[in-house]
């Protein structure tokens, strides 16, 4: 994607959605195994607000990626980012979790997929709209480029989650943890939950009642389209298979009110 907007928040969402151009984005019909056209790119990228502009998008780190360099950076982000994103950067946290939306977790493939110019540029200007704080005028830009180097030392111990940490959660930690992903992928920029999020696809204040099985919802967030032919769901592709079976039993629970 060229264009200078990598990702726009999901409040336009809702504006396009009443400014009904959702209309036409949906009779489009697009289909799962054609390249997806700009539009619906774009739309798959209407999650959270990090608009990057192309120039940044084009920086190079400065900085040579050796072992002194990273130390420096890791005791900076031992200093200014760790409260929030834990020491291992993978926001595990009560401080950070309990943020709206949550601290992300820096070694997921969210933030992975970022280029070093692009977490340079999401560190400098923070995240709108959250409690990701700015870093320009905290950090001078060799600081941040060390930061960044250590953000990819966080990652190189790779996803933490195993099916068997995940089955030592108790019924009532994996609904929460699924509450949590649902406010992490900001799946609420698309869908209602209780009253609250936009009208792209179905409410879901009553998924528990439709009968789904699990295979569906887990398969269905994997690759929408596969279940739903031309669906415009993107695919969850940043969460585990633990967590998206927690955002699967998230979902049975939710029955209409009596
Ligand atoms: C006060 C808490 C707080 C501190 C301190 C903090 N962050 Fe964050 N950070 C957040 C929150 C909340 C989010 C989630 C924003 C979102 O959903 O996009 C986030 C998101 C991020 C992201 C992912 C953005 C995205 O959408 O992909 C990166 C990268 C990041 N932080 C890096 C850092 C670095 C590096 C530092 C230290 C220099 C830092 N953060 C300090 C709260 C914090
Ligand atoms: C960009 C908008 C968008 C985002 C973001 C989004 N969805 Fe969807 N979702 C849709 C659309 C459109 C549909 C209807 C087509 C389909 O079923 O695939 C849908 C369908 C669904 C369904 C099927 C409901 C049913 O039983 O028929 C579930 C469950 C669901 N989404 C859950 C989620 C979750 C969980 C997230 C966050 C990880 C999420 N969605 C993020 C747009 C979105």
């Amino acid at each position: 994607m060229t264009q200078h907007i990598r990702r726009v928040t999901s409040y336009i969402v809702a504006g396009l959605l009443c400014a009904g151009g959702l209309a036409a984005f949906l009779m489009g019909g697009f289909s799962a195994n054609a390249r997806p056209s700009r539009a619906e790119e774009r739309f798959a990228n209407l999650a959270k607000e990090v608009v990057i502009p192309f120039e940044a998008q084009i920086r190079h780190n400065p900085i040579a990626a050796n072992e002194q360099a990273r130390q420096a950076g890791l005791e900076i982000y031992q200093r200014s980012c760790s409260t929030c994103h834990g020491e291992d950067g993978r926001s595990q946290g009560a401080y950070g979790r309990s943020m709206y939306p949550p601290a992300m977790d820096l070694t997921s493939p969210h933030v992975r997929k970022w280029s070093d110019a692009e977490l340079f540029w999401i560190v400098e200007n923070g995240v709108r709209f959250t409690g990701m704080p700015g870093w320009h005028e905290m950090l001078d830009e060799e600081s941040t480029w060390r930061v960044v180097l250590a953000i990819r030392q966080l990652q190189q111990a790779g996803p933490k989650q195993t099916a068997a940490a995940s089955l030592a959660l108790t019924p009532e930690q994996r609904l929460r943890e699924g509450a949590l992903m649902f406010r992490q992928e900001n799946c609420v920029g698309c869908h209602k939950l209780n009253g609250e999020g936009g009208g792209v696809g179905p409410d879901l204040t009553i998924e528990g009642d439709r009968g789904r099985t699990n295979q569906w919802l887990t398969g269905h967030f994997k690759n929408p389209p596969a279940y739903v032919p031309g669906s415009l769901m993107p695919a969850t592709i940043n969460l585990n298979d633990d967590q998206l079976q927690a955002l699967t039993d998230f979902l049975q629970a939710q029955h209409k009110k009596k």
